[in-house]
């Protein structure tokens, strides 16, 4: 058993339901084979369990690993194209860089580098959209479970209306699908998600085998896109005859292990068909920002029941960090001013921790730091004299610390992380002090 020493923050209760935020100052957790076994202050732990090991994360503050409901493994190398609108960014940027991992041997390196990009940032749980070749998702699956890493993921499938070299048929998709789920699903910490591109990329037989292959995999997720671009929009419903939600609905791909991306412009009906499924949305404030994509309506997806998580979309998104994400969700609902959804740190944290862990089926083992939860967690510890490091030291109150690390949080300012109550990413000399 361990001890684990230090100031605890976490959101067990909804801050958008009146719950406030958790402060454990000079706590401790007592950590047994990956989970919380006992919590409460170090004094009373220590006296309690004095022969236990103890890892003292004093100084900085250590939160849940964040969790990351949209991020996609093709496309870390290819973060920052910057001045496109989503199905040009598409063309030029993300899906020539999706083609390369045809090249099993690049995806092996791309798959590094992802995962190691999601980890640095404090991530420890993430629902990644994974490649267009079966090869290249076995690599990432072999990375995370190498390293450590909660993932679900998926092959890609896509069969019209994108470049030919990432075509895939109904019968094809189904076969590699199922040998990946076969692969991969329920090992270690490693899950399923059936990935159907978008629907503007899918035939109805596509989709068709996509519901087949989720009907067969008990317990597999299911993640796309949804009403990103109002481009994209208009064409879907040219193509399928229908609005965007009910192209994945009619397939029977939309349920509460549902994740679908984005949801910029949604219709009434849409969002109250998310509800009544118990789906989630992935809200990406950077990349729909960096797209151009437009404001979230956060507002309207509370005020239906939708439930909403954080995803960085990396490579649209513009890093791994979901302290940017949150930070970018605050400024999106501060621009829509009156249509906007008023949002305090403790939001930002409970969207990027148990709103994330909820979204994945996960919030009975993850995303706040309770008895009886898995210990994955991040210590956020700057270095001395950076901007974070001069904020939290003249924060009023753990909300005030918090707000600053949405403000000035970077992956630099991420120490160590846990899952599972191991260490996963190892201290960088450079940054300790
Ligand atoms: N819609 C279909 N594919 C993608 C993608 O890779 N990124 C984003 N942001 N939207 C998409
Ligand atoms: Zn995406």
């Amino acid at each position: 058993m361990t001890l684990f020493r230090g100031t605890f923050l976490d959101t067990p209760s909804d801050p958008f339901a009146g719950g406030r935020l958790r402060t454990e100052e000079d706590g401790a957790l007592l950590v047994r084979d990956g989970v919380i076994r006992a919590r409460g202050s170090f004094a009373d732990l220590r006296r309690q369990h004095p022969q236990e090991e103890v890892v003292d994360l004093s100084g900085g503050f250590v939160l849940p690993g964040f969790v990351d409901t949209h991020v996609h493994f093709p496309q870390v190398r290819v973060i920052g194209g910057l001045g496109m609108p989503l199905l040009d960014w598409l063309d030029q940027t993300a899906l020539p860089e999706e083609a390369r991992l045809a090249d099993t041997a690049y995806a092996a390196g791309v798959a590094t580098d992802f995962v190691r990009g999601l980890v640095g940032a404090g991530t420890t749980t993430a629902l990644v959209f994974g490649s267009h070749f079966a090869p290249a998702v076995d690599t990432v699956f072999a990375e995370a479970a190498r390293v450590g890493l909660r993932i679900t993921s998926g092959l890609v499938v896509s069969d019209r209306l994108i470049r030919e070299d990432l075509f895939t048929d109904p019968s094809r998709a189904r076969e590699e699908s199922l040998a990946l789920a076969a692969r991969w699903h329920g090992v270690g910490r490693a899950r399923y998600a059936v990935t159907p591109r978008f629907s503007l990329s899918c035939t109805e037989p596509l989709l068709e085998a996509c519901g087949d292959v989720l009907g067969a995999v008990p317990g597999a997720m299911l993640t796309s896109h949804v009403n990103e671009n109002v481009r994209e929009i208009a064409t879907v419903e040219e193509l399928c005859g229908c609005d965007y939600v009910t192209s994945y609905d009619r397939h029977g791909l939309v349920g509460p292990g549902t994740v679908l991306a984005h949801n910029v412009h949604p219709t009434d009906p849409e969002l109250a068909l998310l509800a009544a499924r118990g789906a989630a949305v992935a809200h990406c404030p950077s990349s729909n920002a960096a797209l151009g994509s437009g404001l979230f309506p956060l507002a309207r997806h509370r005020a239906h029941g939708v439930r909403v998580a954080m995803g960085s979309d990396v490579g649209a998104g513009t890093g791994f960090s979901l302290l940017k994400e949150g930070l970018g969700a605050y400024v999106a609902q501060q621009l829509l001013g009156d249509a906007g959804h008023p949002l305090t740190p403790t939001h930002l944290f409970h969207l990027a921790t148990v709103a994330g862990a909820e979204a994945l089926g996960l919030g009975a083992s993850v995303g706040d730091f309770s008895v009886g939860r898995r210990f994955d967690a991040q210590w956020i510890k700057p270095a001395p004299s950076t901007p974070l490091a001069v904020g939290l030291a003249h924060a009023a109150d753990p909300a005030d610390a918090l707000a600053k690390m949405f403000a000035l949080g970077t992956p630099a300012d991420v120490r160590s992380v846990w899952i599972d109550g191991d260490l996963v990413n190892a201290p960088d000399p450079h940054l300790v002090g």
